[in-house]
């Protein structure tokens, strides 16, 4: 049909007013056609020419954006949404003129609020940026399963965490029992007890108090919500800074170190304190994975809209059945570990919006991927860099 219009409008001066009738009424019928798909869809759909004003609008922006009834055409798109804050929210981001990828806001909506999700692609027509396309999706029911998961997720993660603390506490717990037992029973029998023995009893107990005091900190730490202080920082120097702070450690234990530091990396959004202690509880195990020695490898690099960030040991591996319990609070195979070391690595990274996934054999070694999302202005630079 489309051929047909245009061969139409090539030759017009020669056609009859029957046929102009006919190309008319043909356009007609399409441009309604499509203005039933448009209005039919669950997304909004705004399109302004390059001074904002509305082009075109379908009926579910109008019920998202609460926009106000009547003709919108070539009226100035921010100026015609009712609710005062998301008229600000969306002209700052239809002004600010880059391209911007589901970003979200609250609105009203009825009683309660509603979150809708805004995408901004340049709408191009011949080669040249015409105007905006505005592209609104209500993501409130998402949201909600997205927390009730999370809120799913965090209970499990307790109920696991606080099996892990009684079973942690029974042993300094009875050892304490069993020395006040000792005491009391020397004190029934003789009625008192000597300096030597009591000074050993006590010892031991503040010993087992201590311990208990440790369970209960990192206890804590593990259930708190973190107070992470996010800014926008240099994965790759940070690798660098904290290799530097082991690397004594590193040279004792006859580890080599290479360090595979991509230069695309962008800076990300992190807090640097928690990031640190997840690198470094990371390395810790690496360091005791390789008792004879061997390589230790950082890597980072940028793939789709998400940073790399890779820790490699040729140590002893993982076998597969400990594989799924690494994570797990109290979950060791050290004599000395708290096997708390990875769940709270777990806990930052899933703070950060993030994933950790592991690679190990045994005998062969380990490697962690620790993946982080872009900025949100990265991200929309590398999709604009895609199309190009
Ligand atoms: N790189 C690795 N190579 C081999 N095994 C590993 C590696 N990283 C972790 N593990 C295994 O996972 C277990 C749990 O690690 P996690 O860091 O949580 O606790 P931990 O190291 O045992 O104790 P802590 O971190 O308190 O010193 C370790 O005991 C070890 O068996
Ligand atoms: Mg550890």
């Amino acid at each position: 049909m489309k051929n047909f219009v245009r061969k139409a409008i090539k030759k017009i001066e020669k056609l009859d007013s029957g046929q102009i009738l006919k190309v008319i009424t043909l356009l007609s019928d399409e441009n309604e056609m499509l203005e039933t798909i448009l209005d039919s869809m669950d997304d909004g759909v705004i399109v302004t020419d390059l001074d904002h004003r509305i082009n075109i609008v379908n009926k579910t922006a109008g019920r998202l954006l609460q926009l106000q009834t009547g003709d919108l055409h070539g009226r100035i798109v921010w100026a015609v949404v009712k609710d005062q804050e998301t008229a600000e929210f969306i002209e700052k981001h239809v002004r600010s003129e880059g391209k911007i990828l589901d970003e979200e806001f609250y609105t009203e909506k009825g009683a309660g609020t509603a979150i809708l999700s805004l995408a901004i692609l340049p709408y191009v027509k011949n080669k040249k940026i015409e105007g905006n396309i505005l592209i609104l999706r209500d993501v409130t029911e998402k949201k909600q399963r997205e927390a009730q998961f999370r809120r799913a997720e965090n209970l499990a993660s307790l109920t696991t965490l606080a099996a892990g603390v009684a079973h942690e506490i029974k042993n300094p717990l009875s050892s304490i029992g069993i020395h006040i037992q000792l005491m009391s029973k020397n004190l029934n029998q003789t009625g008192c007890i000597d300096k030597e023995s009591a000074e050993e009893y006590l010892e031991i107990i503040e010993e087992e108090i201590e311990r208990l005091n440790g369970i209960v900190v990192d206890f804590l730490f593990a259930v708190r919500p973190m107070d992470t202080r996010i800014k926008s920082e240099d994965i790759n120097k940070l690798s660098e800074d904290l290799i530097d702070f082991v690397k004594y450690e590193l040279e004792e234990n006859n580890i080599q170190i290479e360090m595979n530091l991509s230069p695309a990396v962008p800076k990300i959004e992190i807090d640097i304190k928690y990031m640190k202690q997840v690198l470094l509880n990371i390395i810790k195990n690496a360091i005791a994975a390789m008792p004879g020695g061997g390589i230790l490898t950082i890597s980072t690099f940028r793939k789709e809209d998400r940073v790399h960030l890779q820790i490699q040991d040729n140590g002893i591996g993982i076998s597969d059945e400990n594989m799924t319990k690494i994570f797990e609070p109290y979950f060791t195979t050290k004599d000395f570990g708290s096997g708390l070391g990875l769940t709270v690595v777990f806990k930052i990274i899933k703070e950060h919006g993030g994933e950790i996934t592991l690679n190990s054999k045994e005998g062969e070694g380990t490697t962690f991927t620790i993946s982080l999302p872009l900025p949100q202005s990265e991200r929309g630079l590398l999709a604009w860099e895609d199309e190009k």
